[in-house]
């Protein structure tokens, strides 16, 4: 035993192991395999009831985002690669944004065909306005003014090519019979460090 080490009360041995192993280990300093799961135990437990007790993290309530639902146009109103334009999640920076029916399958896109996307307008690389980029023999937006950076809208507006490295933020849809809702966004719109704070 080294001068750091604790002998076992030998109460304790006897306890654990019953009179023999007393006999056999007096006042000397053993940790058999019972008495390391013990002590394992007591610690984990201690770990447990510290982390139950845990400070002030406990009092914090959850933070919740909660996006608006916003109606935003009929999907019988909509014509093929005819965007139609809105602000979401509010009327604040940067939350133009465009709703189009695709004519083609999408990620994200809702209606009979899954063809109906919306994007936020605004280039994810600095800031560039994406109005009027839309593409119809590519389904895309872009190039963007500043940078060339071309987004798929078929693919969750993920950059093709260009200077960006963030694909374009999704607004996420809901249909309700013919009337179509932004429900959310999907991707950090620039210039935010919330969706919602804008
Ligand atoms: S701002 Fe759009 S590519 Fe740079």
């Amino acid at each position: 035993m080294t001068k750091h080490q604790t002998p076992i009360d030998p109460a304790l041995i006897e306890a654990i192991n019953g009179p023999k192993e007393v006999a056999k280990t007096g006042k000397r300093c053993l940790m058999n395999r019972r008495q390391f799961l013990l002590t394992s135990g007591i610690t984990t437990f201690t770990v447990m009831v510290a982390l139950k007790a845990g400070p002030a993290s406990a009092k914090v309530p959850a933070v919740v985002s909660t996006y608006e639902r916003k109606h935003i146009g009929k999907l019988s109103g909509l014509k093929e690669d005819e965007p139609l334009d809105f602000t979401y999640p509010d009327d604040g920076a940067y939350s133009e944004s465009m709703l189009v029916k695709l004519g083609r399958e999408a990620g994200g896109g809702i209606g009979p065909d899954k063809d109906v996307v919306a994007f936020n307008y605004t280039c994810t690389h600095q800031g560039g306005p994406l109005q009027g980029t839309y593409k119809s023999e590519d389904k895309v937006l872009g190039p963007c003014p500043l940078h060339l950076t071309t987004f798929d809208l078929t693919r969750h507006g993920i950059f093709i090519s260009g200077q960006a490295y963030q694909s374009l933020p999704q607004v996420l849809l809901e249909l309700d019979g013919d009337d179509i809702y932004a429900v959310g966004m999907f991707g950090l719109i620039y210039g935010r460090y919330d969706n919602l704070k804008g």
